[in-house]
This record gives C-alpha cells, sequence and structure tokens, in this order.
C-alpha cells in the first residue's frame, strides 16, 4: 500500500470543494481499520448514502459438512460447475473464521449489479480469463495469473471477456497486506522484497458517471446478502486519493529468491493477514549447491494448514497433479515429496510449476460443495506403488 492520487482532489482536505455548478463535491473517507491504518479520500458527486429501498436478505453461509478435519484432502477445481452468475458462481469449498477459499466458474460480467463484501478483503486470484474490475477508484485490468486485491466494503463490478472463467477466492476478515517484513517504516517494499511498488497496478481510467435511477447493490455482511437500492450511481467519484483502494499484483512478476539449499516457503510469500499468509510457486532455477536436493523435505506443520492450489508447469513433488487441483495438508501430522520424487529431482535445474499456497493458522473445514470434487483416497498417496 503506498500513497495514490486519481482525478481531481481539493488542495486542503475536509474543504470546500465545488463542482462547476457550484455544488459542493460530497467527501467520502474510506477505511477498513476505523481511522487507525490506511485510507483514503474520495470526491463524489452526490453523497453515497441514498438508499431508496433495502430489499430481503437471504443467507449465502457456507454449510461445513464435517468436523474430520485431521486428514489430508485433495480437490479437483476444475470440477466446480460454472454458473451464469458470478455471486452465485462463488462456492466455498474450505472456510474458518478468518477466512474463506472459494472456487468460482462465473460465464458472465457483472452488469445488473454492484457486489460489496463488507465482511471480508478479497483476494481474486484470475487462474482462467481476463477482463476489467471496476470500482468507484477506477478500472483495473486483469488476465491470467492476476491477485486482485479489494479492501473490504469497496464495491464492485467484474466484466468479464469471456465465458470461460475460473478463479480462487480467499475473503479474509482482518486486512491483506503485503508481508510486513518487506515493508520499511514508511511502507515502502524494501530492495529484498520479490515485488516492489512498480509491480503494483492501480485503478485508472476513473471514469465519473452522473446517473440516478434504481442501482441495485448486494451487500454481503455477516454471511447474509443485503439487496440494497440507491439511488445514485456508486462509480460518480471525480477524485480520491490515499493508501486504501483495490490493486492488482501479477504472479507472472513475483521474483523467486533461490539459494544454495532448498528455501522454505515463507522465501515465497506475496500477502499477509491476522489468520493466514499467501505464497506464490513461480518458475525458478533450483538450489546450487553440489550435493542439493530440489524437492522439499518432509515438513511437519504443527501450526498451519497448508492449502496448495496448482495453477501450471510440472509439480516435482507430485504426480498427477492437474490444474485448479487443491491440495490441503492439515496442522499435526507430517507431509512431503512422494516416494520416489526426491531422488527424481537430484540434478534437475529448474522448474516451471506456478501455484498459489495459502497457510491458514486455524483448521479449514469442507463445506457442502468440497464432496463432490474431492479425492478420497488422497490420503494413501505417500505409501510406495
Ligand atoms: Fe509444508
Amino acid at each position: 500500500m503506498h500513497y495514490y492520487s486519481l482525478g481531481q482532489i481539493p488542495p486542503k482536505r475536509h474543504t470546500q470543494f465545488r463542482q462547476p455548478s457550484g455544488k459542493l463535491y460530497a467527501e467520502e473517507l474510506f477505511s477498513t481499520e476505523g481511522f487507525s491504518d490506511v485510507y483514503s479520500l474520495l470526491y463524489h458527486l452526490n453523497p453515497p448514502t441514498m438508499i431508496r429501498q433495502v430489499g430481503e436478505p437471504y443467507s449465502v453461509a457456507p454449510k461445513v459438512i464435517t468436523d474430520n478435519q485431521l486428514r489430508p484432502r485433495c480437490l479437483k477445481g476444475f470440477q466446480i460447475a460454472p454458473e451464469d452468475d458470478y455471486l452465485k458462481s462463488r462456492k466455498p469449498v474450505l472456510v474458518n473464521s478468518d477466512c474463506k477459499i472459494s472456487l468460482a466458474a462465473p460465464r458472465k460480467s457483472v452488469t445488473e449489479y454492484f457486489f460489496k463484501n463488507a465482511d471480508a478483503d478479497e483476494m481474486i486470484f484470475i487462474h482462467v480469463g481476463s477482463g476489467v474490475l471496476k470500482t468507484m477508484y477506477g478500472s483495473i485490468k486483469f488476465g491470467y495469473g492476476d491477485y486482485l486485491v479489494i479492501p473490504r466494503g469497496t464495491t464492485y463490478q467484474l466484466h468479464f471477456d469471456s465465458e470461460d472463467n475460473r478463479l480462487l477466492i480467499l475473503e479474509s476478515v482482518s486486512p491483506i497486506r503485503t508481508p510486513k517484513r518487506y515493508r520499511n517504516n514508511f511502507g515502502q517494499l524494501l530492495e529484498h522484497s520479490p515485488f516492489c511498488e512498480r509491480d503494483i497496478r492501480k485503478p485508472e481510467n476513473l471514469e465519473t458517471i452522473d446517473e440516478q435511477g434504481d442501482f441495485l447493490f448486494y451487500i454481503k455482511k455477516q454471511d447474509i446478502i443485503y439487496p440494497y437500492t440507491y439511488l445514485n450511481h456508486p462509480f460518480d467519484v471525480i477524485g480520491w486519493d490515499g493508501y486504501c483502494y483495490p490493486f492488482a499484483f501479477s504472479i507472472h512478476n513475483f521474483e523467486p529468491i533461490t539459494g544454495r539449499v532448498h528455501m522454505p516457503p515463507p522465501t515465497h510469500q506475496t500477502f499477509e493477514s491476522a489468520g493466514f499468509v499467501v505464497c506464490s510457486f513461480v518458475p525458478r532455477l533450483y538450489d546450487y549447491h553440489p550435493l542439493s536436493i530440489p524437492a522439499p523435505y518432509h515438513h511437519s506443520n504443527i501450526d498451519s494448514d497448508e492449502i496448495l492450489y496448482y495453477v501450471d508447469g510440472e509439480f516435482m513433488s507430485r504426480a498427477h497433479v492437474e490444474k485448479g487441483m487443491i491440495t490441503m495438508h492439515p496442522a499435526g501430522i507430517p507431509h512431503g515429496p512422494q516416494p520416489g520424487t526426491i531422488e527424481k529431482s537430484i540434478g534437475v535445474k529448474e522448474t516451471a510449476e506456478l501455484a498459489v499456497m495459502i497457510d491458514s493458522f486455524r483448521p479449514l473445514y469442507m463445506t457442502e460443495h468440497t464432496a463432490g470434487i474431492e479425492m478420497p483416497e488422497y490420503y494413501k498417496s505417500w505409501l510406495p506403488k
């Protein structure tokens, strides 16, 4: 997060800023942690408060199907069925009180309504598809490999270029940030960070839409969707500045940190929140110690459930990996490469693997959507063949 400004803003905050007609612009402070963290100041043509109608709310709470948590799991993510509607397409598959991991294959752009997640920051990883994220801050073009990070409370629409879209969506009840250890006291990304501000794509093409009518919002709060109708178009901002805004970062711009011997997952860390970390495994050269073993060692993860979402390339540590596959290795039992893959990795110079890792500090639970896409015998996959 760093300072950014788009469009017109007054020279001093909280002062008179008038439209050509003489009417005052409506100033809005937007923050996700009260007045004590990052924020932006936005200038609307009209106040963002003019509710015309509140419709009947409905629940989208995921149904946890089992508390049998201590078992390695494997999900075939691309078996999640496509849906025309974006909100209907979002299927939570692994959830806890900190985060929800959903898979989605939406066919249609969001054009008839605006969505606002008041519960959680969203990280939308674009596995398949391209298009434009539209917000009151401006638009962000997205494509294969982009992480879209949308602060909670941001009203948005996703417009897709085609009907073939595959998304991995991570909702976080605490803010999603770049890793603190990669930032200096002023928030600037440090020299040893695997990416820097130039890699972070901010909103652009600010459109100021001056329309009144019935603008339908679906607002998600405590896993209930509230249909709201507002009088004013939400994208009526003439300018804004601040540190709080949606952004895109491409996994293809993540510069891997490599070493003479195996580097652990924190070197791949991309984002963090109070409840989890996100890591990017990208194509890279392998370890260059003369006796190095490129495959990872076995790992006893006692304090986090490890989720790996396979995007592309060959995976060194596991056979029969498909795109969109998710493995979950729960805290409490060791996991590691399948038999034979350690020896096979010796002497290999590079990997083309592309994957997103989510390590959740609290246990994750399966939902109604997980059952149909699970490989039930996965936990036996470390046995000798
Ligand atoms: Fe691990």
